[in-house]
């Protein structure tokens, strides 16, 4: 790649972020964080009582149109909640895609389970599916019981966990259907998509359970934080009893009736996301002009694609994403970007690439090794009053 090529793309970065050091995405505190998170000091509700941890969750229900919403400590131990109110048990396998962040993979892995890699498509970077009708047809079967089972190891596929990359909603309709068709959960790793539609339906609610994280780095914060969104409020009422040491309510007395989890939000974190979602239709909409900026740009750049949403969805373009001609170019781009201060990143390592994930089970990948070879991350942070 000729660095006068790459100098251009700094240049309408800057133009876009401007001088100095620019990172992918910095969170932005323009409304009552400082109110909010003062209240808690005040009153000294900062910890695990206190009004903004039911604030937030109704708010996130009203946004998402999630029957209801469960507040916790990040997007993993959401994802953890998730998959255990999903059914997946010890033994069992989850289908999901290796083109995720590693916390995906962990969460199946802390339940007992091992992931099963169905490939993703190439223009929305999320699972494919095409390959996962494919890979169920070809490669299971039912028992007696009723169970879907791998058909060489006869272990139980107990759920399905789509991923949409980069706040890019996946054909989660299609992998809803099929899923509804073989009687798979779906719980969605919304984590990087919290502001992202599909056909006018947040993503996240397309099964019984979604996953959004509100981690730093994420569209909104709360420092940390995650929350989980289900469809069915019984089934929330019951995750929310796990999340918070499966405490029975009592005025003073402490009785447990299972083994919970401290995965609660603190009250200060959900104080600061609850100003930050007063914002998010704002961000996402001036995150959406950076994109349009970037999208006009790369189009007058014939060997380089620059990833966007599919027609029926609205995307929150958490971060935006192109594609160089192959690795050597990803590498040089990323070299030269990141001497000039300008923060740039490739795709994760591929889930099936790393030493704990190596043997599990995968559908062909080769659009997730295509990806992997070319994807680059540039940055991508709300920028209120762009010129
Ligand atoms: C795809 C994906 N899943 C899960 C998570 C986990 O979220 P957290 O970092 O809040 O635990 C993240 C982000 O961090 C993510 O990008």
């Amino acid at each position: 790649m000729k660095e006068k090529e790459i100098d251009d793309i700094i240049t309408i970065i800057r133009k876009i972020y401007g001088e100095g050091f620019i990172p992918l995405h910095a969170p932005l505190f323009v409304g009552n964080e400082k109110k909010y998170i003062n209240e808690c000091i005040d009153t000294t509700f900062v910890s695990s009582v206190g009004k903004f941890v039911d604030r937030i969750e109704e708010m996130m229900s009203e946004y998402t149109g999630a029957a209801r919403c469960v507040a916790c400590v990040n997007g993993t131990s959401a994802l953890h909640v998730g998959l255990m109110m999903a059914g997946v048990r010890d033994g069992d396998l989850v289908l999901t895609q290796p083109v995720s962040f590693i916390a995906t993979c962990n969460a199946i892995s802390y339940c007992g389970a091992s992931p099963l890699f169905i490939d993703v498509d190439r223009d929305t970077m999320g699972m494919s599916p095409e390959v996962l009708r494919q890979w169920l047809e070809s490669n299971t079967h039912r028992t007696a019981d009723g169970s879907l089972v791998e058909n060489t190891t006869g272990r139980r596929i107990a759920a399905c966990v789509p991923m949409h990359t980069f706040g890019i909603p996946c054909r989660i309709d299609e992998i809803t259907e099929i899923c509804t068709q073989y009687n798979i959960p779906l719980v969605e790793d919304a984590a990087e998509s919290i502001g992202s539609f599909y056909k006018g339906k947040h993503t996240g609610t397309f099964g019984d359970i979604g996953c959004v994280s509100f981690n730093g780095n994420k569209t909104i914060t709360t420092g940390g934080g995650g929350m989980i969104l289900f469809r069915d409020k019984e089934l929330g009422d019951r995750a929310k009893h796990l999340t918070t040491q499966a405490k029975v309510p009592h005025r003073w007395e402490f009785n447990h009736d299972m083994i919970g989890y401290n995965y609660r939000m603190p009250n200060i974190n959900a104080a600061l996301g609850c100003a930050q979602l007063e914002n998010l239709e704002r961000y996402v909409e001036a995150k959406r002009k950076v994109t349009a900026r970037y999208a006009d740009f790369f189009s007058r750049q014939s060997d380089i694609e620059f990833m966007t949403e599919l027609p029926e969805s609205r995307a929150n373009y958490w971060f935006n994403t192109i594609l160089l001609p192959g690795r050597e170019e990803r590498d040089e781009f990323l070299e030269r970007t990141n001497d000039n201060g300008v923060m740039t990143r490739p795709l994760w390592t591929l889930m099936h690439r790393l030493p704990m994930f190596r043997d599990c089970l995968r559908s062909d990948l080769s659009n997730s090794e295509y990806l992997a070879e070319r994807a680059v991350n540039i940055p991508s942070g709300v920028i209120l009053d762009l010129k």
